[in-house]
């Protein structure tokens, strides 16, 4: 099989392509991807000369671009991850969200059903999307596959109709689609703009650690290793046109997490008192429209293609420390240039 992965050199799409490659040798893994400041081909090292593996520098925002990968490489089936990915990027500047997550998927949808024409009930799409898009939970309840959608920011706005379209390719034109809807992903090759990261890195730099609010927002957290053997079993087993969510089941309050993650650096860094990581703590301005809390019941996936979570919490942290730790140049290098300016503006 002839793989199309899009955003195979983002974070989740890095860990994606190297699982695929590691467990799946008899198919051509194609990784489509527009290395924006997100993307980055360090993460591919491992398998940049793989006779399985290829890389294609394309824009979903260019159609051109993807029917030309398509016809060069036959494809044969998409998991499709490309995204801006960044909920405060998408406040301060939504059009590239509107770009790629809306049109972008558009054109990948429409070059597909090109591309597959009579047999396209027959190649499978996997829609990689977010649990953002049901909006906030109270403190009660679970997001099930039929909450209703009520996405808040323009993110998760992008992401939903996202989804939308590729619901419709599937009722119009029979696509054999599948969605996924995850929550918060952690682990290697995260950019360090996000919650955790971010914390890793300012606590080892000495920068101040910013807890939005109260800091009693609430994140369901999974190691991206269990979103990624998720996403295999859902693009071999779902069923053409459902929707699966997936989840860790371990919810943390923001801050609660960011006490946990500075324990864990004090104990592999060796340091307290008035050393210690959480002395960086600080509370800032909260994020506009910020939601409350998340939690998935992913009790469809379990159930149906039995998946569960491998990881516990303090084993996928583990690794994660480990991996910034052992990878200071890759963030020194990821963080360097465009980056810079985005985080001056935002932290000061
Ligand atoms: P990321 O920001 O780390 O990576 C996104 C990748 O997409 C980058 O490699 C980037 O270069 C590429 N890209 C962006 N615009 C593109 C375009 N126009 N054309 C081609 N490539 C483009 O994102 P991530 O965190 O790995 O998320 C991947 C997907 O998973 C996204 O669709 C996101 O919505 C979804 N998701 C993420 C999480 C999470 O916690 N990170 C959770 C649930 C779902
Ligand atoms: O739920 C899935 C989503 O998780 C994905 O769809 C998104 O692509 C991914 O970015 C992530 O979105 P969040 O907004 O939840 O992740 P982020 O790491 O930005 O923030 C996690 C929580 O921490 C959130 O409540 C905001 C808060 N936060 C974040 C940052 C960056 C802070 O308090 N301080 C910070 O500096």
């Amino acid at each position: 099989m002839n793989l199309l992965i899009t955003g195979g050199a983002g974070f989740i799409g890095a860990n994606l392509v190297l699982h695929w490659i590691r467990n799946h040798p008899d198919d051509l893994v194609i990784n489509f991807d527009a290395l924006t400041y997100a993307g980055n081909l360090e993460n591919l090292q491992a398998v940049k000369t793989h006779p399985n593996y290829r890389f294609v520098l394309g824009d979903l925002r260019k159609p051109f671009e993807i029917s030309k990968a398509f016809s060069a490489h036959n494809v044969d089936a998409v998991i499709h991850l490309a995204a801006e990915s960044h909920v405060d990027r998408s406040i301060h500047g939504p059009a590239d969200f509107i770009e790629t997550n809306i049109t972008g998927t558009f054109n990948l949808l429409e070059t597909a059903r090109k591309f597959w024409g009579a047999e396209l009930s027959t190649h499978r799409f996997l829609h990689v999307s977010t649990d953002e898009v049901y909006g906030s939970l109270g403190s009660e309840g679970k997001f099930s596959e039929s909450t209703a959608y009520a996405p808040n920011s323009p993110y998760s706005a992008s992401k939903a109709a996202s989804d939308h379209l590729v619901r419709a390719w599937h009722h119009t034109y029979k696509m054999n689609v599948v969605t996924t809807n995850c929550s918060n992903n952690y682990g290697p090759f995260q950019f360090p703009e996000k919650l955790l990261p971010l914390l890793i890195n300012n606590c080892l730099q000495n920068l101040p650690i910013p807890v939005y609010g109260d800091g009693k927002n609430i994140r369901d957290w999974l190691f991206v290793e269990d979103h990624c053997e998720a996403l295999d079993r859902v693009f071999h087993q779902g069923d053409s046109g459902e929707i699966y969510n997936i989840g860790g089941a371990n919810e943390w309050s923001n801050i609660d997490i960011v006490r946990f993650v500075c324990k864990e650096l004090d104990r592999e860094l060796g340091r307290s008192g008035d050393e210690s990581c959480e002395t960086l703590i600080n509370f800032v301005t909260d994020r506009p429209g910020h939601d409350r809390r998340y939690a998935i019941d992913a009790g469809k996936i379990e159930k149906a293609l039995k998946w569960t979570p491998h990881y516990s919490f303090e084993q996928g942290l583990a690794k994660t420390i480990r991996w910034y730790l052992d990878h200071q140049d890759w963030v020194k290098n990821i963080t360097s240039g465009a980056y810079q300016d985005y985080y001056e503006r935002q932290y000061g």
